[in-house]
C-alpha cells in the first residue's frame, strides 16, 4: 500500500465507525481530528437527540465517549479534541475545558480557535504540558500568533490547522496560505509547530501536500480512501503543481512581525464564521 513517510495522515471525522471502516480496508491512519460540527453530524448524535433534550453535560459525555472509542481504535495516536468556544468565550474557560478533555485519551491535542482568547488559552495549556492544535487559521498573522504563544513547546506538541477548503470555497487560495505559513516558519526558524493542512476538499490538494512533504494532513474518509485504494499512482496535474511552485516567491512584507500578541491582527471574517458555525452546530443538539 502506498504511503508517504514524510506526512502523517489523520482522518477528519467525529465518527469512530468511519475510523474502523478505513482500518478494516487496510488503510493506515496516523491520528484523527474532530470538531464540534463533525461530532454533531455523528449519526448517533441525531439518534440521541430524537425525542429528548440533551444537556451540555450529556453532549460533552457523548463527545468523550467518541474520543475514547477512537483511542481504542487508534491506540495512543494523536486525537484532536475541540473546546466549546463562542465569540465571547474567555481564555480561562477554554483552559478549564482543555485540561478536562486532555484526560479523555492517551494523546489528546486540545483544539482552540486562533483568536486572541484562544491563543492565550494555548499559551497556558502549553505551559501546563498539554498538547494543542490551534484551529481556524486563515491568515499569516494568526500563524505568527500561534508561534509566539507556543515558542517554548516541544516539537510535535503544537499543531496549527490552516483551513484550506474554506478559503478555496470563497475563491481565495488556501494552498497558498499553507505554503506561506511554511515559509514564514522557516524564515523565523520556528520548528516546534507542526503544520496540519486541514479542510481538504479534494484529492488533488491532498496529493499536492503529500508531495510538498507537509508535516501533517487531515482529510475526510472518501479522500483518504481514494488516495489509498484508487489512485496509488496519482500525481498532481503538472499545471497545478507549477502554479503552486511559482508561489515560492513570497511576499511577507505586509506582515509586521511583532512580539506582542495584542498587536497582531488576528480577527478575520472566516474565523468569526468558523466559530459561529461550530457553536451553532453544537447548540442545535441541545
Ligand atoms: C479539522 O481539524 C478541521 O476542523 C476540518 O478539517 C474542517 O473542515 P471543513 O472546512 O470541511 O469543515
Amino acid at each position: 500500500m502506498k504511503s508517504n513517510m514524510n506526512t502523517k495522515i489523520f482522518l477528519d471525522s467525529g465518527d469512530p465507525n468511519v475510523t474502523r471502516e478505513l482500518l478494516d480496508r487496510k488503510i493506515k491512519l496516523d491520528g484523527q481530528t474532530t470538531n464540534p460540527s463533525l461530532v454533531a453530524s455523528n449519526p448517533k448524535a441525531k439518534l440521541l437527540k430524537k425525542g429528548q433534550k440533551l444537556t451540555s453535560r450529556d453532549l460533552i459525555n457523548f463527545y468523550k465517549e467518541i474520543v475514547q472509542e477512537i483511542d481504542e481504535i487508534l491506540p495512543g495516536k494523536p486525537i484532536s479534541v475541540e473546546v466549546y468556544a463562542d465569540l465571547k468565550t474567555k481564555a480561562n474557560e477554554m483552559v478549564e475545558q482543555g485540561v478536562n478533555m486532555s484526560h479523555w485519551a492517551r494523546n489528546v491535542h486540545i483544539k482552540v480557535p486562533a483568536n486572541l482568547e484562544g491563543l492565550k488559552a494555548a499559551r497556558e495549556l502549553v505551559s501546563m504540558g498539554i498538547k494543542v492544535n490551534i484551529t481556524l487559521v486563515f491568515s499569516l498573522e494568526q500563524a505568527y500568533g500561534v508561534a509566539l504563544v507556543t515558542k517554548h513547546a516541544k516539537r510535535g506538541d503544537v499543531f496549527i490547522s490552516p483551513f484550506v477548503g474554506r478559503l478555496d470555497d470563497k475563491g481565495l487560495d488556501g494552498v497558498d496560505l499553507v505554503l506561506k505559513i511554511k515559509k514564514l516558519y522557516q524564515i523565523n526558524q520556528i520548528s516546534n509547530v507542526l503544520i496540519l493542512a486541514s479542510s481538504i476538499r479534494n484529492l488533488q490538494v491532498f496529493n499536492f501536500f503529500l508531495n510538498q512533504k507537509m508535516d501533517l494532513i487531515t482529510a475526510p474518509k472518501d479522500i483518504i480512501a481514494d488516495y489509498f485504494l484508487k489512485n496509488q499512482n496519482f500525481e498532481p496535474e503538472k499545471n497545478f503543481l507549477q502554479s503552486r511552485i511559482a508561489l515560492k516567491k513570497f511576499d511577507l512584507d505586509h506582515l509586521k512581525v511583532s512580539n506582542s500578541l495584542e498587536n497582531l491582527n488576528l480577527e478575520n471574517q472566516f474565523l468569526i464564521d468558523g466559530i459561529t458555525k461550530f457553536t451553532n452546530d453544537w447548540n442545535n443538539l441541545l
